[in-house]
């Protein structure tokens, strides 16, 4: 019989934490999808409440939670710059406060917690590909220092309630991952491409566009996450999760308009400042640890991402 886990999975409204509440549920594990719905929307886990072991909360993680669970899957923050640049100040408080809460809930019910980290935190890297043990060069004042600093803080906190309270951790460093339910309008490459390409308008390039990004697919993002939180215990991470296939923006924009039979332009616009040349993670670790490596090519991906993308903007 299989062995059924009260499992909390903060940010379970959004994009990623849909995904893995469906897939937790489809496992048959009783699951509480805690959000405050800043960035997600019921519409992404409406198809779940009829579930029995299935409960939705209303909840921000910056403040003190109290239930009995076996595993939290802390996702809860904006990931995208438009939404995270929008209130700087919670964007931190949610990675920092959200962390010590979440760590705080684990000490006191023994869970196992998972923290979804980020790339971000390599910030704009003079090493190529990053791996887990490269520390990074992130800017500390700039404005994506709330998100970038957050998440770093956050990974400090996890290390240090480990080494002082001996919770079992685990710190994911998730690349860019994309599917369905990622945000139409929040200026992610891959959502902003489609979007402009299924409507005919112009798609936007800053920069000259041959800064690289690698793209991991959902599912293989979901897989690889839910490996990691029930690898055996001494396996805290940091671990990479992401597809080291790379891609240069250009690419990834002509690969999109093939693929929607679009008629859109490319169109340059400055560089953001910070934004990275570079992205593509090292992912021996979690391929030789957890035996994790993705299997969803870009087109494949990408197929199932814009048919997404037509059924919400209304094209077929
Ligand atoms: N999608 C990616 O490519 C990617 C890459 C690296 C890391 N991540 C991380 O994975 C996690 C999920 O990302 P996503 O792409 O699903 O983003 P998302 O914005 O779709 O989801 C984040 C969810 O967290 C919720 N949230 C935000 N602040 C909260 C708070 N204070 N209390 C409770 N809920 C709150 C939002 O309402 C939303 O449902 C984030 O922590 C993000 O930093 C994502």
């Amino acid at each position: 019989m299989r062995h059924i886990v009260r499992i909390l999975v903060t940010g379970g409204a959004g994009f990623l934490g849909s995904h893995l509440s469906e897939r937790l549920v489809a496992e048959g594990h009783d699951v509480i999808c805690l959000d405050n719905f800043y960035t997600g929307s019921k519409s992404n886990i409406n198809h779940l409440l009829p579930y029995s072991n299935f409960e939705l909360l209303r909840h921000d993680v910056t403040f003190p939670l109290y239930v009995e669970v076996d595993q939290i899957y802390n996702l809860a923050c904006p990931a995208s710059p438009i939404h995270y640049q929008r209130n700087p100040v919670q964007t931190t408080k949610t990675s920092v406060h959200g962390a010590i809460n979440m760590l705080g809930l684990a000490k006191r019910t023994g869970a196992r917690i998972l923290q979804a980290s980020t790339s971000e935190v390599y910030g704009d890297p003079d090493v190529h590909p990053q791996e887990e043990s490269y520390w990074g060069r992130v800017n500390p004042v700039g404005i994506r220092s709330c998100y970038d600093e957050g998440k770093r803080c956050a990974e400090t906190l996890f290390f240090d309630y480990w080494r002082q309270n001996q919770i079992e951790i685990k710190v994911a460093r998730i690349f860019n991952t994309y599917g369905p339910r990622m945000h139409p309008d929040d200026g992610r490459v891959v959502s902003n491409f489609i979007v402009q390409a299924l409507k005919g308008d112009d798609i936007t390039i800053y920069g000259d566009g041959k800064q690289t990004r690698s793209f991991c697919y959902v599912d293989d993002l979901i897989d690889g996450i839910v490996k990691f939180m029930n690898s055996s215990g001494e396996i805290t991470g940091p671990m990479n999760l992401g597809n080291p296939a790379e891609f240069s923006i250009v690419e990834l924009a002509e690969q999109v308009i093939n693929l929607t039979n679009s008629k859109s332009k490319l169109v340059m616009y400055p560089l953001p400042s910070d934004d990275p040349r570079q992205r593509k993670p090292d992912i021996s670790l979690a391929s030789n640890t957890i035996n994790w490596t993705p299997t969803v090519d870009l087109k494949a991906g990408l197929s199932a991402t814009i048919k997404y993308f037509e059924s919400v903007i209304g094209r077929d």
